[in-house]
């Protein structure tokens, strides 16, 4: 056998609670009051994670009150992952908290080498828990001879042995259905819409879609927050010519909040943005789900005239997002802790939607 070395600097990791229930708790949580029992219908509720996004798992476990399982998640000098669970979880109602962000290859496999590690340690269910599903984006074929790669990491999640998927905005409501296990898609909106309301003139306010895709998630936003709604709509009218950016509604003089589930490239929205301002919005602010945030992403929001882009910590935020003038972070850790509790006790999450 290989020497094994460490990716992360968190080996084993084993996590006291930290000061009782909700003491991470952001004033944007749920109002959620009732105290938040550890046994289940499934067994004693324990959560573990890969290396993704351990600050969320951190304050997941902090809002449920619960220590991280023990577990090592490490590589092989060749970057095969390596799995030990170093606690006993037989019998036990399981939650793999894990986004299958940058580098995705090497997130997924971690989440399907753990699922499969509990999975052999009899633990009674298992539950992955998506804060960000990346492959969603190819959800169809976009040409012939191209592959459905949401549907194959799917299949792969399932078949590792989740019983159950917890997940945050999916790309596509119907993504759900490629999963052939419970699959429950929580809602960021709720979170932005108070952060939204604490920071803006709601009264001078448009919802913005950036493109045509994206209409019925603003549309919801909009009704939410009882404002108007305006349409970026991208249109190449002739083959080699450039894109021309129209806006449907009206946004003279308006504070415009751009709404979308993911902010890659950046592309997207500074070019919605400048098409806004060139329309005489006073103003735009963006609210993302998932801050992929690739390549030059964080320097091309920098550098733009956007007032503010709000994302979530569903994806760890990188030392550049974090010191970036003008992008701010709103935790989740208390939604998807709720959602994970609710899940375990066998209550309803429906109203985390509302
Ligand atoms: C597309 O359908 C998505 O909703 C996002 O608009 C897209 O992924 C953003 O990508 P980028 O930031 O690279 O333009």
């Amino acid at each position: 056998m290989q020497p094994l070395i460490r990716l992360a600097p968190s080996g084993a990791i084993h996590l006291p609670p930290r000061g009782g229930k909700g003491s991470l708790r952001d004033p944007l949580s749920v109002d959620i009051d009732r105290a938040t029992e550890r046994g289940g219908h499934n067994g004693m509720m324990k959560i573990v994670a890969g290396n993704s996004n351990r600050p969320l798992a951190e304050g997941i476990c902090s809002y449920l009150n619960l220590p991280m399982v023990k577990a090592v998640v490490k590589r092989f000098n060749d970057m095969e992952v390596f799995v030990e669970i170093q606690e006993n979880v037989r019998g036990q109602d399981m939650f793999v908290v894990q986004s299958t962000s940058f580098p995705a290859n090497d997130h997924l496999m971690e989440l399907l080498i753990i699922i499969d590690a509990l999975k052999r340690a009899s633990a009674k269910r298992i539950t992955a828990v998506l804060p960000y599903f990346g492959y969603a984006r190819q959800d169809r074929k976009p040409g012939p001879r191209t592959p459905i790669s949401a549907k194959l990491v799917a299949n792969l999640i399932t078949r590792a042995g989740a019983d159950r998927v917890l997940t945050l905005d999916l790309h596509a409501g119907q993504i759900q259905g490629f999963f052939d296990i419970p699959t429950d898609n929580l809602f960021a909106g709720p979170v932005m819409v108070r952060d939204i309301k604490r920071h803006n003139d709601i009264g001078n306010t448009v919802v913005v879609s950036p493109d045509v895709g994206g209409v019925v998630r603003a549309r919801a936003l909009a009704k939410r927050l009882d404002t108007p709604l305006a349409i970026v709509d991208k249109r190449r009218e002739r083959a080699g010519e450039t894109e021309v950016m129209n806006i449907i509604g009206d946004v003279e003089g308006k504070c415009c909040i751009l709404i979308d589930d993911i902010v890659d490239s950046g592309g997207t929205l500074c070019n919605a943005g400048e098409a806004l301002l060139a329309k005489g919005a006073k103003d735009v602010t963006a609210y993302i789900t998932h801050g992929v945030l690739s390549g030059g992403a964080v320097t091309r929001v920098t550098s733009s005239k956007l007032k503010e882009l709000v994302i979530t910590d569903s994806i760890q935020p990188t030392e550049a997002v974090k010191i970036a003038r003008n992008i701010r972070v709103i935790p989740i850790a208390s939604l998807l802790g709720e959602a994970i509790g609710r899940t375990s006790r066998e209550e309803s999450v429906s109203s985390l939607f509302e």
